[in-house]
């Protein structure tokens, strides 16, 4: 599937200043392509409770669902300067659940795909093996 990667930084930018940050002041926005060529984004929303914090992964994911699902194709995260920012840890496993191993991500060192940052995930497959 042919992957528009400035159209999706556009969206990405977009989404990052609508954030809601002012604990971290730190915005960000994040954007993806589905599978059925609909791109989607979201935008960190903080909590002044700051463990509540959703990531703009969070807002990423419930946009996908609230929007007619699908799998993730191709998805994208800036920052305030427009740089690419990598997804932190526990927004790499929502990324594993929505796009699988091949999803494939814009970084600083180009296009990688979502097993090189989450190796040997944990994803509904382990679940639906052991389960059978
Ligand atoms: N943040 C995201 O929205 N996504 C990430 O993948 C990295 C971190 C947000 C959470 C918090 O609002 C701010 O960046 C600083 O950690």
């Amino acid at each position: 599937m042919h992957v528009d990667w400035d159209l999706l930084k556009s969206h990405a930018v977009t989404a990052m200043k609508q954030a809601y940050a002012p604990y971290s002041k730190f915005p960000v926005g994040v954007a993806a392509l589905v599978d059925d060529g609909r791109i989607i984004s979201g935008c960190n929303v903080e909590n002044a409770s700051y463990g509540l914090t959703l990531c703009a992964e969070c807002g990423l994911v419930s946009s996908l669902i609230n929007s007619g699902g699908g799998r993730l194709v191709a998805f994208t995260c800036v920052d305030i300067s427009e740089n690419f920012l990598m997804p932190c840890g526990r927004c790499r496993q929502l990324l594993q659940e929505h796009g699988g191993s091949n999803l494939q991500l814009m970084t600083d060192t180009g296009i990688k795909p979502l097993s090189e940052l989450l190796p040997w995930a944990f994803g509904p497959e382990e679940i639906d093996k052991r389960l059978d």
